[in-house]
């Protein structure tokens, strides 16, 4: 069991083009590279690819950096699933539910509850503001991710057991998590 820190202040912006040389180096860096698709993207890459989110021009998906101490250490991004039903085949989609992905990129932030944490507050001080008609956050883990679908677990979503394909590695899956709007609260 992860120790909780709990002093820690984090904090969430929306991430703007200047954040793109440290979501670059996030990316690259091993313990991040290992699950996510754009390790081996460029700067010019990820820039091609994040400037049009930062700047409201791609609005299915919306990144924001995320800080503790008001020190940048990763990102965390979310989209309406119904915007990319295709990764989502053979499963029911209730209107407005919501995707996350995130990455801690400072290694050092690694592995020590803060996952839980950012998950959690993303989900209950932006998302619940951004977008209240939200019913559902859905995350998507590769199973073999154990500390992403423990971080998750402890942070209150259910393990649907639904492996989804994953059309960018074919052979590799997605892991289903979903986590419910219960009057006051999530879970
Ligand atoms: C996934 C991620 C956000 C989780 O945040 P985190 O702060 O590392 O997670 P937490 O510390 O809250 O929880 C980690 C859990 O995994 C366990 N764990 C830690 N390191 C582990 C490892 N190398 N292998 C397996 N389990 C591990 C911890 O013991 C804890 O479980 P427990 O509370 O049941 O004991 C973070 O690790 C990360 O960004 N990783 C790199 C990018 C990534 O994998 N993104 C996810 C894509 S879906």
């Amino acid at each position: 069991m992860t120790a909780r820190p709990r002093d820690e202040q984090l904090s969430f912006r929306p991430m703007v083009r200047e954040d793109l040389p440290d979501l670059h180096a996030w990316l690259q860096a091993p313990h991040v590279a290992e699950w996510w698709d754009d390790a081996s993207e460029t700067i010019d890459g990820v820039e091609a690819k994040y400037r049009e989110r930062t700047e409201g021009e791609h609005p299915p998906v919306s990144p924001w950096i995320m800080e503790i101490e008001g020190r940048p250490i990763g990102f965390v991004q979310w989209y309406r699933v119904e915007d990319e039903a295709e990764w989502y085949p053979g499963v029911d989609i209730p209107p407005n539910t919501i995707a996350l992905d995130i990455a801690i990129g400072d290694a050092a932030y690694v592995g020590q509850g803060h996952g839980r944490r950012l998950v959690l507050e993303f989900v209950h001080h932006v998302l619940r503001t951004t977008v209240p008609e939200c019913p559902e956050v859905w995350i998507d883990p590769d199973p073999r991710n154990e500390r992403a679908v423990r971080a998750y677990r402890a942070a209150g979503f259910h393990d649907t057991g639904i492996d989804l394909p994953d059309p960018e590695h074919p052979g590799h899956v997605r892991r289903l998590m979903t986590m419910s709007w219960a009057g006051p609260t999530f879970r």
